[in-house]
């Protein structure tokens, strides 16, 4: 069975170093491209709910654009606290689009 992999943009839209907001019906995620490995990761931050897709990223770390909670983008952890996770989900890249694994949306 087809897994259902979501178009969410292009990689000329996300050059190393950027992120990006994806929305899709509910779901809100981020897409990162860190040095080129690109990783998408539930987009609203634990903390108070910003939007982490507007954040920034350095090298792997994404920032919160709200209050600056950090988090690895390859791992999905907190920087100050393990215990906090962002969702991760799995990530194509097909003739320059960036594909994602949203269950969801199957
Ligand atoms: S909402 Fe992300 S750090 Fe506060």
């Amino acid at each position: 069975m087809q897994m259902p992999f979501v178009k969410v943009g292009t990689l000329a839209d996300l050059p190393p170093g950027s992120v990006m907001q994806f929305e899709a019906g509910e779901e809100t995620i981020a897409v990162c491209n860190a040095d080129g490995e690109i990783h998408a990761l539930e987009g609203i931050c634990p903390h108070a709910g910003g939007p982490l897709g507007q954040g920034a990223l350095h090298g792997a770390t994404l920032v919160c654009p709200w209050h600056a909670w950090e988090y690895d983008c390859i791992t999905g952890r907190n920087s100050m606290d393990e215990g906090i996770c962002l969702a991760k989900f799995a990530v194509r890249v097909e003739n320059g689009d960036i594909l994602v694994d949203l269950p969801a949306h199957a």
